[in-house]
C-alpha cells in the first residue's frame, strides 16, 4: 500500500469532501488531508479554522492527519512519503482541469501519481461555493456539511452583517 494525500481549498469542508476522505482513508496506510492555498480563491475561513474543523470531523479515522501548506503538493507529497494524490471528479467538467493538475504534479515529480474517485451520486451537485451561497443568503446546508460546518457557516455570516 502506499500513503496519500487529498488536498483541496476545504471552504468550507462538504459531506462530499468527507466522503473522499473517508473512502481514502480505507485504500491507503496514511491518508494526509491537506488545506493547501489555491491562489485564484479568497476564503471564507482562515486556514487555521479550515485545518481545526477537518480535525474535528476526521478525529475517528486513526489513518488520517490534517495539515495545511503553502507551496507545491509534490513538496509536501516528497517530504512526507507520499505518492499518490486523491482528487474526487464530480462532473465531465472536472477532468479536464483535474488532468491538467495531475500531468502538472506528475511533471514535478514522476514519482507522485494521481488516482481519481468518482464523487458519491448524492455530493455530485455539491461545492463549496455553492454551500457558502446558500448559507450566506440564509436557506439551510443540512445535509449537505456536517453539522459542525453548518454551525460555522450561520455563526460566520452572522458575525459579518452584525
Ligand atoms: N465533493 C464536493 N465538492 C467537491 C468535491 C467533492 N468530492 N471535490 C471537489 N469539490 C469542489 C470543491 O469544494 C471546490 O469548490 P469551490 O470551487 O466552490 O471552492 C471545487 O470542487 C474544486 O475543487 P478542487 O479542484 O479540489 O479545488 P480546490 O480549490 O479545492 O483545491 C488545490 C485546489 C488547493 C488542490 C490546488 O490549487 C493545489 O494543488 N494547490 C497547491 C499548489 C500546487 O501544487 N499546484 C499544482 C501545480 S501547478
Amino acid at each position: 500500500m502506499a500513503n496519500a494525500l487529498v488536498p483541496g481549498s476545504f471552504d468550507p469542508v462538504t459531506n462530499g469532501h468527507m466522503d473522499i476522505i473517508r473512502r481514502a482513508s480505507g485504500l491507503f496506510d496514511t491518508v494526509h488531508v491537506l488545506v493547501a492555498s489555491n491562489n485564484a480563491k479568497n476564503t471564507l475561513f482562515t486556514a487555521e479554522e479550515r485545518v481545526e474543523m477537518l480535525r474535528r470531523l476526521c478525529a475517528d479515522m486513526n489513518d488520517v492527519v490534517v495539515n495545511s501548506f503553502e507551496g507545491l503538493l509534490v513538496n509536501y507529497a516528497q517530504q512526507n512519503n507520499i505518492t499518490v494524490i486523491v482528487k474526487g471528479l464530480r462532473f465531465v467538467s472536472d477532468f479536464e482541469y483535474e488532468l491538467q493538475m495531475a500531468l502538472a504534479n506528475h511533471r514535478l515529480n514522476s514519482a507522485v501519481e494521481t488516482v481519481f474517485l468518482p464523487t458519491g451520486v448524492e455530493y455530485s451537485d455539491l461545492s463549496s461555493s455553492i454551500v457558502k451561497e446558500i448559507a450566506r443568503l440564509g436557506g439551510a446546508v443540512e445535509g449537505l456539511v456536517p453539522d459542525i460546518v453548518q454551525q460555522r457557516l450561520v455563526a460566520k455570516f452572522a458575525a459579518r452583517t452584525r
